[in-house]
């Protein structure tokens, strides 16, 4: 109800409701209306109140709440059902341990992580209100042999959403991360759960360093990692990116599904910052060093070596620039 109230006051732009029209609206005595204010109001909506004309939304507190994203989503799967924590240790944690019986497209989204995970056993800065972290669950009919080219349909995703939020020439430097002027923005981790021979559910994680300060939050990744406001050299709306990445999941991935890897590759190729450049690609056993020179229909990488092709399906790479490796 709360989130009916919040709809009715949103819809208003900063004009005022009464509380009248609102307890006829939506069926409730006008002290439940009073008492609903009250909760938006200890979640931080500064809410005008004058007793002729009734209630005015004043100023947002500048949080995901999902009450603010329903009435805004441009998905009909991905989205449809958040679940929101202020501060959490991962969202891709709860993803796991509820996902088998939450329905897909359900999505775990946190203001803050205490200790939020990336590839590699790596930590993920996530700090307070200025980036979006978040896990989606994912069920499709897969082997899971091919959950590997998920993370692609999801970097597609995000890149397109970026482009589209803040103009900024976002590329893909593959499999997992979202790179803007040759620094990290976003990071993302799949996880699976699976029998041998169908996946039964995919966490996809999320992490884009939207307004983070990264100076701050992180001086030892400043040389590797940015944020979409230091690029831009503005703030960034969260809520606007990310009902863009819901959106650009949905279509991306459904796609994924329904005409397989082929349909996006060529969005992969487009925004790959890897093509045509020397690389070094780290993998578990070993390293290899060439020039990366395809991403095959299926996903995989195509990398020209001294010894010959090398072909991966993950990787840690870094781009050789006159340094050495980035
Ligand atoms: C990487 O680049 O290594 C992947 C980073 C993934 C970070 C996201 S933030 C939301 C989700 N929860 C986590 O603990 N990790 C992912």
């Amino acid at each position: 109800m709360k989130e009916e109230i919040l709809k009715e006051l949103l819809s208003k732009k900063g004009e005022f409701i009464s509380g009248q029209l609102l307890s006829k609206k939506l069926g409730i005595s006008r002290t439940a209306v009073w008492k609903h204010i009250n909760a938006l109001r200890q979640n931080g909506y500064k809410i005008e109140s004058v007793s002729s004309k009734g209630y005015k939304l004043v100023e947002t507190p500048g949080l995901l709440f999902p009450e603010e994203i329903y009435p805004l989503l441009q998905s009909e799967v991905i989205g449809r059902n958040i679940i929101y924590r202020k501060s959490i240790s991962s969202t891709s944690d709860l993803a796991k341990q509820i996902a088998l019986s939450r329905e897909e497209g359900t999505v775990i989204i946190a203001e803050e992580q205490t200790k939020g995970r990336g590839r590699m056993g790596r930590c993920w800065v996530s700090p307070p209100g200025t980036g979006i972290w978040m896990s989606v669950i994912l069920k499709p009919a897969i082997r899971p042999d091919k959950a590997y080219q998920m993370t692609q349909a999801a970097a597609v995703a995000v890149v397109k959403s970026i482009r589209e939020v803040t103009g900024l020439e976002a590329g893909i430097k593959w499999p997992n991360d979202i790179i803007v002027n040759g620094k990290k923005v976003c990071g993302i981790l799949t996880e699976m759960s699976a029998e041998p021979d169908r996946v039964s559910y995919i966490v996809l994680g999320i992490g884009v360093n939207v307004n983070t300060d990264l100076k701050v939050a992180s001086p030892s990744l400043v040389d590797r990692a940015t944020s979409l406001k230091e690029e831009l050299g503005k703030e960034v709306s969260r809520k606007q990116l990310l009902i863009a990445i819901l959106k650009n999941i949905e279509e991306v991935y459904f796609k994924f599904i329904k005409q397989g890897s082929g349909s996006i590759v060529e969005d992969c190729r487009k925004y790959s910052v890897l093509l045509g450049r020397e690389i070094k690609l780290v993998q578990m056993d070993k390293v290899v060093r060439g020039r990366a020179i395809d991403i095959r229909n299926d996903g995989v990488l195509v990398v020209e070596t001294p010894g010959g092709i090398v072909e991966a399906i993950s990787g840690d790479v870094t781009v050789r620039g006159i340094n050495g490796y980035l």
